[in-house]
């Protein structure tokens, strides 16, 4: 069996830069909002023959919010930049299912996918900050499980509008003058709980189809939706733990299956930030000398966005963390959980825990080959199907250079792109336009009864 063959990791990359570390010397402090940094970041992850890069959003700011969130690019416009100066990485981008139109985001993507020529990704997140919810005309946030029943249906009438044009349907023939077959556009006229869309759309199918879907939701609600539609799903490996990963891992490929679908179709992903260097010592030296960049108050301020900025201002900074209930319950539930049990688990005091919160330390701190091997007893154990690697430009050349050649050596990462299409590095089946295949099915039905 070739290396393609059998089962191997797919990496990501997380294209912003900037942050808490953007006082650090090979840190570019404007890296969330120079197309520059993110061009950068791609031209990286191709090198280590990546599968995507990602960028992750939000749109409300306050003044309480932190560096990365400040000013940042847009994700559309800028995937479209990285798209242009990369041949293989898939592009993802994170677009909201809670406050904008279905149809606007079917289109850009659909359009982010041509010009990639089959490389988009849409992350479908349902915003868990209120002010999100205010920068477009809502008085308050939809609560959680209402977010998760709107994405369910834009999902559906995203992915009915990029079934709008057969495959086959524009045969631009300069010869005889057919420039397309109107017989293989359809209408979509969804109506329904939440939304009315007419159809079609007007961009017509890429070379993969159309995007992949990401989603990264881990309450029970966002596991759900996960396992509908998601092609991949990113989740959060703060604590690391091989079991409960292996847990989170199950559960969502049994749920894919359990809606008749086929679960190696569904990719797990957590994001972790790895250190290498040449020694242990060394990559825990650098692991604290990143913290030493970090204010306290900035920590605080990061740790709060994830409880709908919670003012943990009014605790002392070194003592243990009182009971606090269940603050962020309509924010990023399961990550506000994480960090209440783990504040409660470990009595953790604020400062440790807006350290954990700004710069997790995870498992992947060490040398090449310590982190190699962790990689694989991941991915070996079922616990995940890659990674999605952050950090800044200096963490991941180290990481492509040192890292990927010793996963390639080991036949658990592939040596050279065998594709150009994001659905064809992730090996999931092109989605055959379902008016296509429902006549296609229909003539052999006939065919059999003649
Ligand atoms: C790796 C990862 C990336 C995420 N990226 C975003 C993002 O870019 N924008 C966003 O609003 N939420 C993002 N989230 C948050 C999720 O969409 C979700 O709100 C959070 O995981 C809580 O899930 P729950 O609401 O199902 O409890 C991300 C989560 C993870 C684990």
């Amino acid at each position: 069996m070739s290396h393609s063959e059998k089962r191997q990791l797919k990496l990501g990359i997380g294209l912003q830069g900037g942050g808490g570390h953007w006082r650090e010397p090979d840190v570019r402090p404007d890296g969330a909002a120079s197309i520059e940094a993110y061009q950068e970041y791609a031209r990286i992850a191709e090198e280590g023959k990546f599968d995507f890069g990602f960028i992750a959003d939000s749109a409300y700011i306050t003044k309480d919010s932190t560096i990365p969130f400040l000013s940042r690019l847009e994700p559309m416009t800028a995937l479209s930049a990285v798209a242009a100066v990369t041949k293989h990485l898939g592009v993802v981008g994170t677009f909201t299912t809670s406050y904008s139109e279905p149809f606007t985001t079917a289109r850009q993507l659909a359009s982010l996918d041509i010009i990639s020529g089959g490389r988009a990704g849409w992350n479908a997140v349902t915003s868990a900050l209120e002010g999100v919810a205010l920068n477009h005309g809502h008085d308050k946030l939809h609560d959680h499980a209402l977010r998760y029943r709107i994405a369910d249906e834009y999902i559906q009438v995203v992915k009915g509008l990029w079934n709008s044009w057969e495959d086959d349907a524009f045969p631009r023939n300069k010869e005889t003058g057919e420039y397309v077959q109107l017989e293989k556009l359809h209408t979509l006229n969804h109506n329904g709980e939440f939304f009315k869309v007419q159809g079609p759309l007007n961009m017509e199918r890429s070379r993969q189809g159309h995007p992949i879907i990401f989603q990264a939701g881990a309450s029970e609600s966002g596991t759900d939706l996960a396992a509908r539609y998601a092609d991949a799903v990113f989740t959060s490996f703060e604590d690391a733990d091989l079991v409960k990963a292996q847990e989170r891992y199950k559960e969502i490929k049994g749920r894919a299956a359990g809606y008749g679908r086929n679960p190696d179709h569904i990719f797990l992903f957590p994001m972790i930030v790895p250190i290498v260097a040449p020694t242990q010592e060394e990559a825990l030296q650098l692991y604290e000398e990143g913290n030493r960049f970090i204010d306290p108050q900035y920590a605080v301020k990061f740790l709060s966005r994830y409880f709908s900025f919670f003012d943990f201002s009014q605790f002392p900074l070194d003592e243990p963390l009182p009971e606090l209930g269940d603050i962020g319950q309509n924010s990023f539930r399961s990550t506000a959980e994480y960090y209440l049990r783990i504040a409660r688990e470990e009595k953790l005091t604020l400062r440790q825990l807006a350290y954990r919160a700004t710069n997790p330390r995870g498992d992947f701190v060490g040398t090449p080959e310590f982190i190699a091997d962790k990689f694989q007893h991941y991915f070996e154990q079922r616990a995940v199907d890659g990674f999605i690697i952050a950090g800044s430009h200096h963490n991941l050349r180290n990481f492509v250079k040192q890292v990927v050649p010793i996963l390639q050596e080991r036949g658990l990462f592939r040596t050279e792109y065998e594709a150009d299409t994001l659905r064809g590095h992730l090996g999931i089946p092109f989605p055959e336009n379902t008016y296509a295949l429902a006549r296609r099915q229909a003539a052999v039905e006939q065919a059999r009864q003649l």
